[in-house]
């Protein structure tokens, strides 16, 4: 294969080109959701940015740069994340004004898991999966929360039927952490998360440039083809509606 048509393949991949494309209301939806998060820092601290570094979180990262506003991150590093979102979690550590911080599963709890389980235990059953997900990132997203007023997410609501009721602010009693939750990209397209992306030349994962729009742990994680759903590629071996690992399920 010639180097211009390999070169040009991977132009066609990178994900700032395929997917950049700003709705008519753009403008309306970025002041929105700037106004949001400048109101989480005045009016709800302490309040954290829980990034898993995908797409969407880089954006509201990069936002809280820029405004800049008081709102630390964490990343739930799991201990089972791809090279690439590492790579990604220490260039962010080393370039981001907010602080970067970052809680891992207790290690004991993990061995013993695997001792028991196995290390290919969530694919054996929905309780087995759900219980790697309580080891690796529920037990140490409660840490995360302990002390928190509120918490800022990327969940958007065209990401999956799931998830199309996400409100901007989330102050429901049945939101399980007991912290107002702020979704400040509810109503941005895909479109707009990578226009936002590309304009600003913001550092994002690369294997979206490898068809993975939803990045989760490896094992849990792989690429999807044309005309799949958006999270058709996390727990592919689920059902549709059992994909979300605990982090955002109401009570
Ligand atoms: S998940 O529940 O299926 O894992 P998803 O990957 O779509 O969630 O991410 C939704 C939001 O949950 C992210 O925008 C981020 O706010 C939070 N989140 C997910 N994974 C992590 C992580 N490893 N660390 C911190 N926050 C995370
Ligand atoms: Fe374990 Fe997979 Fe859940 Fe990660 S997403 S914590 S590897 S079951």
């Amino acid at each position: 294969m010639s180097s211009s048509l390999i070169s040009s393949r991977n132009a066609l991949a990178k994900a700032t080109e395929l997917h950049a494309k700003a709705s008519t209301d753009f403008a309306t939806k970025l002041a929105e959701t700037q106004a949001l998060l400048q109101r989480a820092a005045a009016e709800f601290a302490p309040v954290v940015q829980a990034s898993s570094l995908g797409a969407e979180d880089v954006v509201i990262t990069h936002l809280i740069n820029s405004l800049p506003l008081d709102i630390p991150v964490f990343v739930l590093e799991t201990g089972a994340l791809h090279t690439e979102t590492l790579a990604l979690l220490e260039r962010t550590q080393a370039h981001s004004l907010a602080p970067i911080h970052v809680f891992r599963p207790v290690q004991a709890s993990v061995i013993q898991f695997v001792r028991d389980k196995g290390q290919d235990a969530m694919y054996q059953s929905m309780d087995l999966r759900k219980a790697c997900c309580g080891v690796r990132k529920l037990e140490p997203l409660a840490r995360a929360l302990t002390g928190q007023r509120a918490w800022i997410t990327g969940l958007r609501q065209e990401q999956s039927s799931t998830r199309a009721e996400v409100p901007l602010l989330d102050t429901s009693e049945e939101n399980t952490k007991n912290l107002a939750k702020f979704n400040p990209l509810a109503r941005w397209t895909w479109g707009d998360v990578w226009h936002y992306i590309a304009t600003n030349q913001v550092d994002y994962n690369p294997l979206h440039d490898q068809f993975f729009p939803s990045i989760g742990c490896a094992p849990c994680t792989r690429a999807i083809s044309l005309g799949e759903a958006f999270r058709a590629g996390r727990w592919w071996w689920e059902d549709e509606t059992a994909k979300e690992c605990g982090l955002h399920v109401k009570k």
